[in-house]
């Protein structure tokens, strides 16, 4: 069963200048239910608007988007959000907590603005906040804490509402090596746990060797594809070996790719 198809998507965007650019051209892809499925590229291959447009935070120009056989692309502006808040939760690389609110009223956000306040007084939020333990910080704000705390606390929020797809765009982008770990630990727990379908953007390979399969973008066009064999080691060098035969990497004379794990 895929919980995601996107399905011949194009998106340009125009400038004041009349300069187009194509950022996604022809997309077809898929997540299957409970996939954990990695997108990677360049700068400027069009991941972030992949998972704009996929998740319906952008409109794509052509194509079509289903997420569980309802097709995105024809809702309107609010049967989409209402959609969206019920069944998509996001993860952003700058965590995009509010900073007037304590971590928990955060965590609150989608709740409150369902109306659900069953949840709220249950024990779901603990029981979450346990599980990416950040429950001995619920009272703080975004600025006490560390970025790979915030990222945690955005998680939390993210699957508050259960959601049916986790997008997640550079996860681990802002955050130290040690922290961007524990996160995808977070990830992987939720996929193998608690039965997550994961869209996760990313650059570097050591994030996307936790993914079941991954997807290549090189200028809007999607140019391979890779599933896991094997462990997450074995995954890393198949990745690395891809963006080594794509020249997408290049190491110290050449460095093209900043957050290179080598
Ligand atoms: N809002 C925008 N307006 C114009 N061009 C954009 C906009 N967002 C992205 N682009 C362009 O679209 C292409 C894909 O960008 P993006 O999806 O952000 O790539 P990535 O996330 O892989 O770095 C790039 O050439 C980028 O400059
Ligand atoms: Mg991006």
């Amino acid at each position: 069963m895929n919980v995601l198809e996107v399905k011949n998507v194009c998106k340009k965007y125009s400038s004041i200048k009349k300069v187009n650019t194509i950022a996604l051209k022809n997309i077809n892809l898929t997540l299957e239910n409970n996939e954990f499925l990695g997108i990677m590229g360049t700068s400027g291959s069009g991941k972030t608007t992949l998972l704009n447009v996929a998740s319906g935070i952008d409109k794509c120009d052509e194509g079509e988007i289903n997420i569980w056989d309802n097709n995105i692309c024809k809702m309107k502006k609010n049967e989409l959000s209402v959609f969206r808040r019920n069944n998509i939760g996001m993860v952003f690389q700058d965590f995009n907590l509010l900073s007037s609110l304590t971590v928990k009223e955060n965590i609150m956000v989608p709740l409150i603005l369902d109306k659900k306040y069953e949840i709220m007084e249950g024990d779901i939020v603990n029981k979450f906040a346990n599980m990416l333990d950040i429950d001995e910080i619920m009272e703080k704000y975004p600025y006490e804490i560390s970025g790979g705390q915030q990222q945690r606390v955005a998680i939390c929020r993210a699957i508050i509402n259960n959601p049916k797809i986790i997008f997640a765009d550079e996860p681990t982008g802002n955050i130290d090596s040690k922290s961007a770990e524990k996160v995808l630990s977070y990830f992987e727990l939720l996929h193998d746990e608690c039965n997550a379908s994961i869209l996760m953007v990313t650059h570097d390979p050591f994030s996307a060797s936790y993914c079941d399969r991954v997807v290549f973008l090189q200028d809007g066009s999607i140019i391979k594809e890779i599933r896991k064999q094997g462990d997450k080691v074995k995954f890393l060098n198949n990745i690395m070996e891809v963006l080594q035969e794509f020249n997408t990497i290049k190491f110290k004379n050449g460095a093209n790719y900043e957050k290179s794990i080598i």
